[in-house]
């Protein structure tokens, strides 16, 4: 190579360098903007390590088995629900010093401040993630949908979370740290599939609003995502199943049910730094019900 070619190589490389630094300079005089970014691959066992998590509805089902796998990854827990004994029951079966029970009906709209108080208290510091997954479910077909019906299923599904969500938010924003926060919601795959009766529309609320806050938020360093649930072998579906038992189904094209467990790892991976770019989705987690 002469002498010429390589004055021109060099001349060319700080050239493409000061024409990238100064690119990085004028997107932060232009848009005062500077991230970087951690890449942050899962360690199982620490994923949630001092983190402080609220599971409503976790005494049974899928928020049972999220705040089990919760403890597991190091978080301190509190689990809600309405049955104490339900909630006794699961502390107890759960066995950890990090978990705590909280009886809170979260579709008492005016007893939301308080809970969240408790909540605080009992976790003894800010909530960092908030899984909302208490939900109810009424089956009653088009057209024998009673007024009750309806208040009973929305009380819940979707003005009880919406309200939890708002005031932990609105305390997030107000008092905001360098922690991260996160929302997970449970929709369900009813929320991917046409709807004629309220518990399916509440679940198109849930992923509507997962979608919403998902962009309001994440300027606020709250990250909103969701999880669509299929049928899954808990208290909530007639037929509870276990690990290894026949999960054998023909509703959706994996013909089979899925299990509670399934989604709790789904939830953790959200959780986990690892799902940080992920931001107002929900991932539909149904066997291929909703597609099919
Ligand atoms: N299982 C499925 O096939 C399936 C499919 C798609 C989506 N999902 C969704 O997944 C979530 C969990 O359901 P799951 O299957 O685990 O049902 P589950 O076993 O019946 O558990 C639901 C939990 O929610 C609690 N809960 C209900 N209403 C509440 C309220 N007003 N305030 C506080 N806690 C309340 C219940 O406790 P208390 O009775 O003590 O209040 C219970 O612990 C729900 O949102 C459900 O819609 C489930």
């Amino acid at each position: 190579m002469s002498f010429i070619s390589i004055i021109k190589g060099k001349i060319l490389s700080i050239v493409t360098s000061v024409s990238l630094m100064l690119k990085a300079f004028k997107k932060i005089y232009r848009h005062g903007g500077y991230t970087i970014v951690n890449i942050s691959s899962i360690q199982y066992g620490q994923v949630l390590k001092g983190r402080k998590i609220v599971v409503t509805g976790g005494g049974a089902g899928i928020g049972f088995n999220i705040a089990k796998r919760c403890l597991e990854e190091g978080a301190s827990v509190v689990i809600t629900g309405r049955s104490e004994n339900k909630l006794r029951e699961a502390c107890k079966q759960l066995n950890s010093g990090l978990l705590q029970p909280l009886v809170w009906d979260i579709s008492e709209v005016s007893e939301i401040h308080k809970g969240l108080e408790k909540a605080t208290f009992l976790l003894g510091g800010d909530i960092d993630i908030l899984i909302n997954n208490a939900g109810v479910l009424d089956t009653t077909p088009f057209p024998y949908i009673t007024e009750q019906i309806w208040d009973k299923i929305y009380a819940t599904n979707s003005k009880g979370l919406f309200f939890l969500t708002q005031t932990l938010c609105e305390k997030w924003m107000i008092c905001r740290n360098n922690s991260l926060k996160k929302i997970i919601n449970i929709s369900s795959q009813g929320g991917f599939v046409g709807a004629t009766y309220p518990y399916r529309m509440t679940k198109w609320d849930v992923a509507g609003l997962t979608q919403g806050l998902g962009i309001k938020l994440a300027q606020h360093g709250i990250i909103v995502n969701g999880i669509a649930p299929g049928i899954i072998a808990t208290d909530m579906q007639p037929g509870f199943l276990h690990q290894k038992e026949n999960v054998f189904i023909t509703e959706n094209p994996l013909q089979r049910i899925g299990l509670p467990e399934e989604i709790a790892e789904l939830a953790i991976f959200l959780m986990s730094d690892s799902a940080n770019f992920i931001v107002g989705q929900t991932i539909v987690c149904d066997g291929g019900y909703s597609i099919k």
